[in-house]
């Protein structure tokens, strides 16, 4: 679909939005957004055939009555408050994995803050080679581009300040509290929530592009989790016993992500870490640290660095710097 053939069904669909209370007739909206009769009904029927229910009546015009459950491209673009992150948005109704259609936009020179999302992913892929599991149609699964100006060794932080703002963002949207187990998988009661994978495209020390995938359980009815993830994962929905619109949790996610970012590049990491380490599960408490090649580690987890990077002092008080694996308590 060209640009402003989309364009015009977004407006159509704001003009819908703001009037809801009432029918607009199909002259108002030719005239206001310079179209034909004809091509409004056609983008109606459209938005009807993406699962929004609209009144049509003589005389009288349109009316949206309500709107599909999952994620929309239309919806998500209307009120989204965000400067850049967003503004380019690659929607799917189902997908391989946003993370790698990312990657490849990235590669292809997609801008900073394009973001891609999916109402359905079939592939997804988590950290250190798990796969990532998303039920269609209930959860969050996107995959954010970004190309900040920073020397490698920094962009750990970013995955800390991702975990951040989804924790902040499922604070405000349901008033859970979270908590954060390093580096970034987001936990309620010990229940995985929240997965982020965190990669790079990167030429010697000079960092192109950073890809932040964030998968999250919103929706997911609790028999829609295989069972071998049953006992450690959980939704928002499962936790609350309520639904969560997932047009408007997006919208807040990616504005509360756009202001800790530019945070974060104005102040520097110090601001972040301690809004990360308010939320950290680990730290001070004795854990097990497996590498990706299987290696083991055991002790005490003694904080992150400025960098980001975790600290781990084994029996013989050596502290080494973890950057990448799984941890649990021991
Ligand atoms: C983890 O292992 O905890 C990280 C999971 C990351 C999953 C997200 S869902 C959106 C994006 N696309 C993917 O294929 N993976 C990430």
């Amino acid at each position: 679909m060209g640009s402003s053939v989309a364009n015009t069904k977004k407006q159509i669909l704001k003009m819908l939005y703001d009037n809801q209370d009432h029918f607009l007739s199909g002259q108002k909206i030719c005239e206001t957004l310079g179209c034909s009769r004809t091509a409004v009904w056609k983008h109606i029927k459209d938005l009807e055939n993406e699962g929004f229910i609209i009144e049509a009546a003589q005389k009288k015009g349109y009316r949206l009555v309500s709107s599909p459950k999952g994620l929309n491209e239309a919806r998500l673009s209307i009120g989204l408050e965000t400067e850049r992150l967003g503004r380019r948005l690659y929607f799917f109704e189902s997908i391989g994995s946003t993370q790698k259609e990312a990657l490849r936009l990235a590669d292809d020179g997609a801008e900073d803050g394009t973001i891609v999302i999916t109402n359905e992913q079939v592939s997804g892929r988590g950290r250190l080679g798990h796969t990532w599991h998303s039920a269609k149609g209930t959860n969050i699964a996107m995959s954010l581009i970004l190309r900040p100006d920073l020397p490698i060794q920094k962009t750990p932080q970013l995955t800390l300040l991702t975990a951040v703002a989804v924790t902040r963002t499922i604070e405000e949207m349901t008033g859970l509290s979270c908590s954060i187990k390093w580096p970034n998988d987001i936990l309620y009661q010990g229940k995985k929530c929240v997965g982020i994978l965190t990669e790079l495209q990167a030429e010697a020390s000079y960092v192109k592009s950073v890809i932040i995938g964030i998968g999250i359980n919103v929706n997911t009815d609790k028999s829609a989790f295989p069972q071998d993830i049953d006992s450690r994962a959980t939704s928002l929905r499962a936790i609350t016993g309520k639904e969560v619109d997932l047009v408007p949790f997006v919208q807040l996610l990616l504005k509360r992500f756009e202001e800790i970012y530019h945070l974060y590049l104005k102040e520097g990491f110090s601001v972040i870490k301690l809004m990360w380490e308010s939320r950290a599960v680990s730290l001070g408490k004795r854990i097990k640290v497996r590498r990706a090649g299987g290696e083991t580690l055991e002790g005490y987890a003694r904080g992150i660095d400025d960098e980001g990077v975790l600290l781990l002092e084994d029996n013989s008080h050596k502290v080494h710097r973890i950057y990448s694996a799984d941890i649990e308590l021991s």
